[in-house]
């Protein structure tokens, strides 16, 4: 985008966020445009206590269908706009809650546990929800022999197994962007920077996660980045980290493990709509109270295990 335009559009974005007593909310995959107006950019824990704890009226939300729906649930007196309604989560969709009512009959005492990336209908049926950042912590908080359903990343599910111990039930889900990282394009990028420490996403898969130095949620890598004595590193998650990364750590120097590490839901959201979301506080996601009250249950739940 035009440098000129670019700030425009964020001093036209500036001013009406005060107007509109709004807090524009980031998460670490956005544009860099988009992540340098918000208030707060984070991970998916973060980004939810925020919006749990916020006083703005309005919550713009650049992220994910989701994470726009947690927002709605932890604070159901707001307005939370998702500026491109169409920007979801394709591992979000892979479980509904039918399906998922079907998969806890067949396994009734299990504990259902959710990875925040699902939709308020699927929250509304677990017991718990998680994020990367606090997933081990949470199953761990479950009592030992407890059998646990994980939905629906089977990635973050095997990482989660392999901290705890826990025998768990997996979903057959995934997210496409990282489960697409293969072992050859990590030796690769490793045999091109032999110095680098591998810092990977738990939804990355498992034989990619055994590789790792660090393996940690986006708020995780760039805390472990920055005070690392390190100062090369090869990322193994979505691209937008690199914007964040280079801003904290001007010093360091970052490598994608891929070029295909790029979610096109992430980038959906442009400056422009984010200025247009404001204009006309549409498009807003709001959780059915119904939904609302159940979903809440499992991720105030996740947040007291933080
Ligand atoms: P975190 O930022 O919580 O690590 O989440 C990654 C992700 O894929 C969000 O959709
Ligand atoms: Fe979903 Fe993966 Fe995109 Fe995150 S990076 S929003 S998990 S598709």
């Amino acid at each position: 985008m035009d440098q000129k335009i670019i700030l425009e559009l964020t001093e036209k974005i500036l001013k009406l966020k005060k107007e509109r007593k709004a807090v524009i909310l980031a998460h670490f995959y956005q544009r860099p445009e988009v992540q340098d107006v918000a208030d707060f950019i984070g991970d998916s824990l973060a980004l939810s206590q925020k919006a749990a704890n916020t006083d703005a009226e309005v919550i713009v939300f650049c992220g994910v269908h989701f994470m726009a729906e947690s927002a709605s649930i932890l604070s159901p007196d707001k307005i939370v706009v998702l500026p491109d309604e169409n920007a979801g989560c394709p591992m979000a969709d892979m479980v509904d809650a039918v399906q998922l009512q079907h998969k806890k009959q067949e396994i009734p005492d299990a504990t259902v546990v959710c990875y925040v990336n699902t939709s308020a209908d699927v929250k509304a049926e677990c017991d718990i929800a998680c994020t990367s950042a606090n997933a081990v912590n949470v199953v761990a908080s479950l009592p030992e022999g407890q059998p646990v359903l994980f939905v629906p990343d089977k990635n973050l599910g095997h990482y989660i197994i392999s901290k705890t111990g826990r025998d768990m039930t997996l979903w057959e889900g995934c997210c496409n962007t990282h489960d697409h990282l293969t072992t050859a394009d990590v030796l690769k990028a490793r045999e091109e920077h032999p110095d680098a420490l591998l810092m990977v996403h738990p939804e990355c898969r498992p034989e990619v996660v055994a590789l790792a130095d660090k393996v940690a949620s986006t708020a995780g890598m760039i805390s472990f980045a920055c005070e690392s004595e390190a100062t090369e590193f090869i990322v193994a998650t979505e691209m937008g980290i690199l914007h964040p990364l280079k801003k904290r750590c001007p010093d360091k120097h970052f490598y994608m493990a891929s070029q295909s590490l790029v979610c096109p839901n992430m980038k959906k959201t442009t400056l422009d709509k984010v200025y247009q979301a404001l204009v006309t506080l549409e498009p807003r996601v709001k959780v059915p109270e119904k939904i609302r009250e159940r979903a809440s249950i499992c991720l105030e739940r996740m947040l007291e295990v933080v």
